[in-house]
């Protein structure tokens, strides 16, 4: 056997993740696209469909709105926050609800226990992307849901030097995922990559309490400022979903986006006058970053949230007063 099959140092790291997930198993992947492919196809087939959340990550929405179509797997974008809506997007050929939540970059907040019971009615499997939550925030397989996917990139690994993905769920469904979409399609990790996993999932709890709490400080200071329009961020209670994202997790992360007043050329201006933050695209590490996104990618839009003027932040490990005097100063430069 070799590492494409078994490897020690990897399934040292895929035990600890089914155990941060209350799973039967997990399995460590290249990267967190192939963790998601991986999920979906699991449980769709030629002829099937998917009725998926219509606030999710970019290159998933791509994945399912023009990549799998070619394969013969049909989706359909739902508005998750109306269950109604959701009931009605289901057809007799559908098999999987794809969920995120909170949804990135939108914040949006999905039922999980009622929208894991409307599954199990319909025997339908649910596949969530936790990423933004991590295991440390939000347990969904203890809420009914079949499979959790992570970019492991982001917050489990921690420190911005690693690519990789995992799936999660019950001993049964694994065994079926391992013996076919992993084995079948390949996006097998190295060694060395889980051993970077390793070393930083360590020190997963303190972290995310220190993205928690910095987070949520971030938010109520950029709520009260003049030059925010809006800020979407699940622990605030102006949040239409506040309550729901409250009973359902114990933290709402250090990830938010925020609306300045002025569109896209304040945007730019904001993320360019911030000193502590870099400008990048992979968020759930050490350091805070800050982005501009721009309502014309088809993978988002402004009924999502995301109007001209949006940027996410990434709210890292620095330390915390110091991160809202640079949030403060880099505001009152765009005034
Ligand atoms: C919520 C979410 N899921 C999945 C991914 C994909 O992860 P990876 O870059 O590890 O493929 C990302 C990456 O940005 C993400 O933000």
């Amino acid at each position: 056997m070799y590492t494409r099959g078994l490897n020690p140092t990897v399934q040292v790291v895929e035990e600890k993740i089914a155990l941060l997930e209350r799973a039967g198993g997990a399995r460590l992947l290249g990267s967190g696209m192939a963790a998601i492919t991986a999920a979906i196809l699991s449980a769709a087939r030629n002829g099937d469909h998917v009725v998926a959340v219509r606030s999710i990550y970019s290159n998933a929405y791509r994945l399912l709105n023009g990549y799998l179509p070619t394969l013969g797997i049909a989706t359909t974008f739902a508005d998750f926050t109306d269950l109604d809506a959701v009931e009605a997007a289901i057809r007799p050929e559908t098999r999987v609800l794809y969920l995120e939540s909170p949804g990135n970059p939108g914040m949006h907040i999905v039922d999980l226990e009622a929208v894991a019971r409307m599954a199990q009615e319909r025997g339908l499997v649910t596949v969530i992307d936790n990423t933004l939550a991590t295991p440390y925030n939000q347990r969904p397989l203890e809420m009914g849901v079949d499979l959790v996917v992570h970019s492991v990139s982001k917050y489990l690994a921690g420190h911005s030097d690693v690519v990789a993905g995992a799936v999660a769920g019950s001993e049964k469904r694994m065994r079926a995922i391992s013996a076919n979409e992993i084995r079948d399609l390949g996006g097998i990790i190295g060694p060395f990559e889980a051993w970077l996993i390793l070393r930083g999932i360590r020190t997963l709890g303190l972290r995310m309490q220190a993205h928690n709490h910095a987070g949520l400080a971030v938010a109520c200071r950029l709520a009260e400022r003049s030059e925010i329009e809006r800020v979407h961020y699940a622990g605030l209670p102006s949040h239409p979903q506040h309550a729901l994202a409250s009973r359902q997790m114990r933290g709402f992360s250090g990830l938010m986006g925020v609306v300045v007043r002025g569109g896209m050329p304040a945007a730019i201006s904001f993320a360019n006058a911030l000193r502590l933050f870099g400008i990048g695209v992979s968020w759930g590490g050490f350091e805070s970053l800050a982005l501009p996104m721009s309502p014309e990618d088809p993978a988002m839009s402004p009924e999502l949230g995301i109007v001209p003027g949006f940027v996410r932040l990434s709210i890292g490990l620095e330390d915390e007063a110091d991160l809202l005097e640079d949030l403060d100063n880099a505001l009152r430069g765009i005034g």
